[in-house]
């Protein structure tokens, strides 16, 4: 398994995956086609990727897409879920369903806090519904802390001072 950038070509498998995100628990909430309707999910990935946006895409050794994380700011007037500030990036991330539990997600997001170190980012932001143990657990284990609410999910931040990925 291994690592590259996130790059424009990569909106579809990114939109994939945040359709993923959206049905995080199993079960098929929404398809692809109602996330890519509703503007407060699309705009986590739309128009990829913006001169500001940056993340990883996990592959394995025949380099097919094995999850990705993906990072973007947000306007004041147009929040994600997890927005903190407009200066902060807000992350997302999937695993392709067969191959969650392998250490893919513990690898995007330990090099997506490098690549937001090396932007200059103070911090990071994400947003993490109830119930979903693993992805807050992946999160805690990284030094995310919650620091406020929306809906039934908490808001996470990640400073990027001086503990380790
Ligand atoms: C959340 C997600 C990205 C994690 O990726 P992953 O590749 O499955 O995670 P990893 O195998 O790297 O495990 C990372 C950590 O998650 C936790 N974890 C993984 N599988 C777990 C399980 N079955 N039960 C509890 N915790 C688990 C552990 O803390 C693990 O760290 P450890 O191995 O050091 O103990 C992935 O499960 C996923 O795509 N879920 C659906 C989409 C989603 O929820 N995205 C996040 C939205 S906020």
């Amino acid at each position: 398994m291994h690592l590259r950038e996130a790059v424009t070509d990569d909106l579809d498998l990114l939109t994939g995956l945040l359709v993923d995100t959206v049905n995080w628990a199993g079960q098929t909430r929404m398809t692809r086609a109602q996330v890519i309707a509703l503007p407060e999910l699309h705009h986590c990935v739309a128009g990829w990727k913006r001169p500001t946006d940056f993340g990883l895409v996990a592959l394995d050794d025949d380099e097919a897409p094995l999850g990705a994380i993906w990072a973007r700011l947000f306007p004041d007037d147009d929040p994600g879920y997890g927005f903190i500030s407009h200066d902060i990036p807000e992350l997302g991330m999937a695993v392709h369903p067969g191959r969650r539990g392998t250490g893919v997600g513990r690898l995007l997001l330990r090099g997506c806090i490098e690549q937001a170190r090396t932007a200059g980012c103070s911090a990071l932001s994400l947003s993490v519904e109830d119930g979903n143990h693993v992805a807050r657990t992946l999160y805690e284990r990284h030094h995310f802390r919650v620091v406020g609410r929306t809906g039934a999910s908490d808001t996470m931040r990640r400073d990027l001072g001086a503990q380790p990925a």
